[in-house]
């Protein structure tokens, strides 16, 4: 018998059976569509705390357990054996490649890496102090001018063209707003690294001393992005979404769910992180901090999660790298901010305050310290994470406008305003 979960309105007495629908994994859902014609009523859920927006099929989160799945491959599996591109691969076409499909793949990412030399002419258009996630929004955005060839969002060898065009510029892109800042020369993409190296040979290779390749650093790097890559429903995909169910252009969707994670309550914390850590400074000032936590006039940024009600796992994994990292790099210089998180992190999870709310550490928490160890700057931080993170928000908007039942999204409101009213003349007010 298939489950049914009615609700009745009280007053008229009038019901709606809701089917419930039950995923491979996690709470099941009840299909509300019925209640707006059955009741006269629509649903409210502001945040969207307790709505399941679509069908998925690319990542599952558990937060009471922990857990983070793409495509049924388990975070710490990927992390410890995969790289990012295979993790691309993965997201997008729903398995695993082979040697020969992740060749092709690798290759064809590569191919398009490069920027079309009048896009590079958008970055003279930005104060040379200009945010780097400013750049990013705005060039992205601007990925849109061209390739008007293989658009078609109908079309799947534009749609994975568009793909391939997005992961394989996005570090190109993000190179080019660092140096920018620094007044550098743009650096090319190399067909001799890989992915990663040639991120950080475009952000760090300068004409004038010998650039050494830190395969420590890069395989670091290597986790972070395979950390970042995608996350469910978070708010820059959803944001994703919904700019694509109007079948507006891929490039134009990316540029706006890098437009939502720019915020600090998103993937602005990781800068924000940084920046608290600095002002901590020591760690004697954590219990006065935590203090101002308590009383509502701090945030300790990088805890807590609107899902993870346990650790986030990407955390876990994120604060292995960075003791090894730190070791690695000698990076004396992290090792204050590196002993302050790790301090505040101790005493904040033995804390009520924390423990009631189930605020436990998120992915930002350390890996801004492990940025930071890298030789990235704070600004930088959230544009590494919306590099990382292009992979999820394109598979999540091939999956939706794969989907023949996509439809434009058009949320419903609780009308709170003026009931009708008369104009009134300037001279009458
Ligand atoms: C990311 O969604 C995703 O998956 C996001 C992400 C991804 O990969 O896409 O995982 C990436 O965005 C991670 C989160 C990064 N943000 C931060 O670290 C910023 C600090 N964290 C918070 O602002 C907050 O925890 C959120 C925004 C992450 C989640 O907030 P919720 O679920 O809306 O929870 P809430 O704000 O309703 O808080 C519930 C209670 C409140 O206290 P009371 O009103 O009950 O007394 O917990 C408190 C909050 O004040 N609280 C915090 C806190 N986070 C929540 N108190 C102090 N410090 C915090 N960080």
């Amino acid at each position: 018998m298939s489950k049914i979960v009615t609700i009745t309105d009280n007053t008229s007495g009038k019901s709606v059976a809701c089917p419930v629908y039950e995923g491979t994994h996690g709470e099941p859902v009840f299909d509300c569509q019925g209640v707006a014609k059955e009741l006269g009523m629509f649903t409210y859920d502001p945040a969207f705390m307790t709505t399941a927006s679509c069908k998925s099929a690319v990542t599952f989160i558990d937060g009471d357990k922990g857990i983070l799945l793409h495509r049924g491959y388990p975070i710490e599996q990927l992390a410890e054996h995969s790289n990012y591109l295979e993790v691309c691969y993965l997201l997008l076409n729903g398995e695993l490649p082979t040697a020969q499909q992740f060749e092709d793949f690798s290759y064809g990412i590569r191919r398009v890496s490069v920027l079309h030399e009048s896009l590079l002419a958008f970055y003279n258009g930005f104060q040379q102090n200009a945010h780097p996630m400013a750049m990013l929004v705005g060039v992205v955005g601007g990925l849109s001018s061209y390739y008007h060839e293989e658009m078609d969002i109908y079309n799947p060898d534009h749609r994975m063209m568009c793909a391939m065009r997005l992961i394989g510029k996005m570090p190109t892109i993000a190179a080019k707003s660092f140096r920018y800042l620094l007044g550098r020369p743009h650096v090319y993409p190399q067909h001799q690294f890989s992915y990663v190296e040639n991120f950080f040979n475009m952000m760090f290779w300068l004409p004038n001393r010998e650039f050494e390749m830190n395969p420590i650093a890069v395989r670091a790097l290597e986790i972070m992005l395979i950390l970042h890559a995608d996350h469910e429903q978070n708010a820059s995909t959803s944001t994703v979404r919904l700019a694509g169910s109007s079948q507006a252009n891929p490039y134009a969707c990316i540029a706006a769910g890098i437009a939502t994670l720019w915020g600090p309550a998103h993937g602005g914390a990781n800068e924000a992180v940084v920046k608290m850590l600095k002002e901590i400074g020591k760690v004697e000032n954590i219990p006065t901090f935590l203090e101002n936590v308590k009383n509502k006039k701090a945030r300790l940024m990088g805890f807590g999660h609107r899902v993870y009600k346990n650790f986030d796992p990407r955390a876990t994994i994120i604060r292995k790298i960075c003791h090894e990292l730190l070791d690695e790099l000698k990076a004396e210089s992290h090792q204050p901010m590196f002993e302050i998180a790790m301090k505040l992190e101790e005493i904040a999870l033995k804390e009520d305050y924390f423990i009631e709310r189930k605020l436990y550490p998120n992915v930002d928490f350390y890996s801004g310290i492990i940025l930071s160890a890298l030789g990235i700057p704070t600004s930088m931080f959230t544009v590494m994470f919306a590099v990382a993170r292009t992979a999820g928000w394109i598979a999540q908007w091939k999956e939706m406008v794969e989907d023949p039942s996509m439809k434009i999204g058009r949320p419903r409101q609780l009308y709170t305003g003026h009931a009708n009213r008369n104009f009134i003349q300037i001279k009458d007010r």
